[in-house]
């Protein structure tokens, strides 16, 4: 079974991803995974980090000579930034002061109440330097692994923004339009040029009001094969495992599949896309996103991502001390305003890991040529 785990702190010496279960032979192109990893930290809205970290992948284990080899693959990712933090941050009890960039103040909207309230701790640093999403270099990291497994079988993952605060742009209709939009407005990386202009002015408001935004993204996935997932028990049914998967990303508060929300105030006759036969079964819209009954029907995968505004506000909410339990305004740690534009890349690499995770449990193999083999005589079977 596909597996991967994350570990690191914020402000500690590395981020790691640690992927098991991945066959052998794959080619891995070094250089496309550190696009990907640029591709994370460009977009309006971003916060200093962004222009400090090079976010460099090392790969330390499970790759040789430019292919997997079946063993586990480790990705390691430095923090720069630990240079200066790395008093507040050492393993050791002694040569530490406790009270050294301690935070106080809960951040409403942050896991820093509920979390110092769960493990027992006075310093909420200890659960904000795992709770922020600098977590995420690394799953985009592993992403970027899974999204070149993919690709290798034909199957590719690309996303755009369609909304920044309360601007939307225009819906993509196909995937080229998907993978341009990147492309025609790296800032934003929205579809249109209205709307383009529209975020970008948003956001620097925003930021001159000391406020914060959220937004939604929409991935697209193309060369899936029907059959993906399953019907036949709840955990494998593939519109749940998504919507874990992406749920799980810092800030996401809802997921959906192809027209979901739009469709529960329509007719079914409305919905449902009809099925046509012509050299193949076919299907002339797509208002289900690709999957009915958990399982992958052939279509483009469509799943929309929804982020809330950032928690950190520089014009701090009310909030007390987590110890005298004075009141006191919330703490700020240096913040984004908006991640809409680089967060595409972290649901994408989540998507790739939830289609390369059914592609093994359907195809298995121990390389990728058995693989692709199972692969092929499946396609031949379904036609
Ligand atoms: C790419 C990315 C960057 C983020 N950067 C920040 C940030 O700078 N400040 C902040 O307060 N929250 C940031 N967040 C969101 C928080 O990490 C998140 O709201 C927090 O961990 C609480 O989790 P929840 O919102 O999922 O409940 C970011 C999220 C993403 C996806």
């Amino acid at each position: 079974m596909l597996q991967f785990f994350t570990s690191g702190e914020s402000h500690g010496p590395q981020l790691t991803a640690f992927i098991e279960g991945l066959p052998a032979g794959l080619e891995l192109d070094l250089v496309e995974i550190q696009k990907e990893m640029q591709r994370r930290k460009i977009g309006s809205g971003s916060g200093a980090r962004q222009k400090m970290e090079t976010d460099t992948v090392e790969i330390v284990s499970g790759v040789r000579q430019g292919k997997t080899l079946g063993s586990p693959i480790t990705l390691v990712i430095k923090n720069k930034d630990f240079a200066n933090w790395t008093e507040v941050m050492s393993a050791s009890s002694t040569d530490t002061d406790p009270e050294l960039k301690k935070v106080h103040n809960p951040r409403p909207g942050h896991a820093d109440l509920a979390g110092a309230l769960k493990y027992g701790f006075t310093d909420l640093r200890n659960v904000l330097e795992r709770a922020s999403a600098r977590e995420t270099t690394a799953r985009v990291a592993a992403g970027a692994v899974f999204k070149q497994f993919l690709k290798a079988l034909g199957v590719e993952v690309a996303s755009y923004t369609l909304q920044i605060g309360s601007v939307q742009s225009d819906k993509a209709g196909n995937f080229e339009e998907v993978k341009q939009a990147e492309e025609k407005n790296p800032s934003t990386r929205a579809l249109s040029t209205e709307a383009h202009a529209a975020m970008e002015a948003l956001i620097a408001e925003t930021r001159l009001k000391q406020d914060t935004l959220g937004g939604v993204i929409e991935v697209w996935v193309v060369g899936l094969p029907v059959g993906l997932g399953s019907y036949v028990q709840w955990n494998r049914k593939m519109d749940g495992q998504l919507a874990q998967a992406l749920m799980s990303i810092q800030s996401v508060k809802a997921v959906e599949i192809g027209e979901g929300i739009a469709a529960t105030q329509k007719h079914g006759s409305e919905v449902h896309d009809p099925i046509l036969y012509k050299e193949g079964f076919r299907r002339p819209s797509n208002n289900a996103g690709g999957l009915e009954g958990g399982v992958s029907n052939g279509e483009p995968l469509i799943v929309r991502v929804y982020h809330k505004p950032i928690a950190t506000l520089y014009n701090p909410l009310p909030s007390v001390d987590f110890e005298t339990k004075e009141v006191a305004p919330a703490s700020i740690e240096r913040s984004d305003i908006c991640v809409i534009p680089r967060a595409g890349v972290i649901a994408e690499s989540m998507t790739a890991f939830v289609l390369a995770k059914n592609v093994l449990e359907k195809f298995g193999g121990d390389c990728m040529e058995d693989l692709k083999s199972n692969l092929e005589n499946y396609k031949k079977r379904v036609g």
